[in-house]
């Protein structure tokens, strides 16, 4: 088969985990006699850089062509300290994620059998912990008016969603929920937000048509204290956007490390993979960074773009036996135990 794949490394350590997927891709390609074709296009602070803009046509037009995106991460330092700074790298984010019309993002949280101990929760907690959260990704507060009033005094940013918007994300979550165990958590704040409530509502229309699903509706305060109980309780959550933002990031170090989960945004064009894992400028260079979300983001595209499951499991399995194995960066093991970013990358491409 013929693979079409946009390569997006962007900013901070991006570029270097892509660079590891990219081998191990080619790798699992090879073994199975597929063909990659990789079109690098520019992104975030890189590109402002390059090209003035976050997520230039160009590159819309690259990633609109591709059968899938690879993604690494968008930010830098020297905006975050900078409120008036009048384009930042994650605008680009936001206008690539609605100009492919990704309304979706799955963020799955799981652990590895060898890590069990390396997760800030006690083992009896996390023990089979596997979940998805499905984050609506091109509504709500992120896409709302916004602006300033009264002499720059007074801000405000608006939070609005239609059913049509929820629907679509629910109706994935149902779907997901009938593959899985069959539950169905929607989380919201609908004691107090008009936005919450129209969530409910609908997401309660629809439970006649999957009959089979339970579906239970809890707030976002008490999942956030949840998770950290009770991870291993939930199966499929739907949210909306600023919720998922933070209950994914939240999620994502139960497994040991917030450098080992992937995700899939999907919706009406392309499908893009990235790790859930940000810019991490501090590492960047140093060829530290931990690859292994990376790879597994690029399992979950062989798997949901192409419908290569068998090539997506050999990945698995490989990051698995990495793991055993203690080939592991240094936010896994002991520094003098660690393996750089580069070395697990081979590594994984020789074993896969
Ligand atoms: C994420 C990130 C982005 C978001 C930022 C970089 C805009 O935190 O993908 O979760 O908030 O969606
Ligand atoms: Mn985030």
């Amino acid at each position: 088969m013929k693979l079409n794949i946009a390569l997006l490394a962007g900013d901070g350590i991006g570029p270097e985990v892509i660079a590891q997927a990219v081998k191990v891709s080619d790798a699992v390609a090879k073994k199975f006699g597929h063909e990659i074709n990789w079109t690098p296009a520019l992104t975030g602070a890189a590109a402002i850089d390059a090209v003035g803009e976050p997520y230039p046509d160009s590159t819309h037009e690259v990633c609109m062509a591709a059968d899938a995106v690879l993604f690494g991460a968008i930010g830098h330092p020297r905006f975050d300290n900078d409120p008036k700074a009048t384009v930042r790298p994650e605008q680009g984010l936001l206008k690539m994620r609605k100009k492919l019309g990704l309304f979706a993002n799955v963020r799955p949280t799981f652990t590895f059998p060898s890590l069990i101990d390396s997760s800030p929760l006690k083992r009896e907690r996390i023990e089979g912990t596997d979940m998805i959260i499905l984050r609506e990704l091109t509504g709500g507060i992120y896409f709302g008016e916004r602006g300033r009033l009264d002499n720059g005094n007074t801000a405000f940013d608006t939070c609005t969603y239609t059913r049509a918007e929820i629907q679509r994300l629910a109706k994935l979550g149902f779907e997901m929920a009938m593959t899985r165990s069959k539950r169905l958590c929607c989380v919201d704040k609908a004691n107090v937000l008009e936005t919450s409530r129209l969530w409910r509502e609908t997401v309660q229309d629809m439970e006649k048509d999957y009959p089979e699903v339970k579906v239970t509706y809890e707030f976002v305060d008490a999942v956030a204290m949840r998770l950290v109980q009770w991870p291993n309780t939930y199966d499929v959550m739907i949210t909306e956007n600023l919720f998922g933002d933070i209950l994914t990031d939240e999620a994502s170090v139960i497994s040991g490390s917030m450098g080992l989960m992937p995700s899939a945004s999907i919706g009406v064009h392309t499908s893009l993979f990235e790790p859930i894992h940000g810019s991490y400028p501090q590492a960047a260079g140093k060829d530290i960074a931990n690859p292994l979300a990376t790879v597994l983001s690029a399992a979950m595209m062989f798997e949901d773009a192409f419908k290569l499951k068998e090539e997506a499991e050999a990945i698995r399995a490989v990051v698995n036996k990495s793991l055993a194995e203690g080939i592991v960066t240094e936010d896994l093991v002991g520094k003098n135990k660690a393996y750089k970013t580069t070395e697990v990358g081979d590594w994984l491409a020789a074993n896969v």
